[in-house]
């Protein structure tokens, strides 16, 4: 894995905001593949600035989350279909149609439908994820095995407690089981921008690079990916060894 450390997190932000611009205006049907999350509030808006001043047309573009809460639907405040449109959606010209979430209300195909509409798309060109402390990736949680495809997942108590900002800091309140992309889904991106900032982060980007292949650390398995390049600060690059 090819490994980028910034001086601060808005450089890392920003240098991805410019490289996602970059792939678009090479590439203006690009489908990205998206996280959510307070790391990403910093990259959106670095991306919404880069739109504004140099014009970039994003209305071609197609986007995929990773992922929802279940129960929550898109007009739901605290969901992540609502996280997306406050801090990326209402700012720059993606196309609604081309815009793609899990809906956490939905029945059970919903999980199907979204694994067809990714193929349908062509796949994801480039994937940009966060990291969860406990080294998940979407919502796929540390665990014994993990799921290929796009499912129904329980989520862990710290995950929880992570995401209750969303839910005005009301941890009861942040529900239990989510719908997230599985790992096959996540590994079949042709390419992957993993962005961690922030010394809480440290031991699970030591473990995501230096240690086992292990589904307690699922994002562990991007070492399996042929083009996946891990974007630091310095302090989520503190703990890791150069071998
Ligand atoms: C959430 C999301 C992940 C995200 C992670 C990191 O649980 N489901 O997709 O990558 O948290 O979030 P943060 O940037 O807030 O640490």
């Amino acid at each position: 894995m090819k490994v980028r450390v910034f001086p601060s997190p808005s450089k890392a932000s920003r240098a991805l905001a410019r490289d996602i611009t970059r792939a678009v205006s090479r590439n203006p049907r690009l489908v990205l593949g998206l996280p959510t999350g307070r790391t990403s509030i910093a990259l959106y808006r670095e991306l919404i600035a880069l739109s504004r001043s140099q014009k970039i047309d994003f209305s071609r573009a197609s986007t995929f989350n990773l992922d929802e809460f279940v129960g929550l639907s898109a007009d739901d405040s605290q969901s992540y279909h609502a996280f997306m449109q406050r801090h990326l959606f209402d700012h720059v010209n993606f196309s609604p149609k081309r815009t793609h979430l899990l809906n956490g209300a939905a029945e059970a195909a919903e999980c199907r439908r979204y694994e067809r509409a990714i193929a349908r798309a062509g796949g994801i060109d480039l994937m940009v994820l966060g990291l969860g402390r406990n080294g998940h990736i979407g919502f796929n949680e540390p665990d014994r095995s993990l799921v290929t495809r796009t499912h129904r997942t329980h989520l862990k108590p710290s995950t929880r407690r992570a995401n209750a900002f969303l839910f005005d800091h009301r941890i009861g309140a942040v529900p239990h089981e989510a719908l997230s992309m599985g790992m096959g889904t996540i590994l079949q991106a042709r390419r992957i921008v993993l962005l961690v900032t922030g010394r809480s982060k440290a031991r699970a980007v030591a473990r995501v690079l230096n240690g086992r292949l292990t589904t307690r650390v699922p994002a562990s398995f991007l070492q399996l990916h042929r083009d996946v390049e891990v974007w630091l600060d310095g302090d989520a690059a503190a703990l890791i060894s150069s071998n």
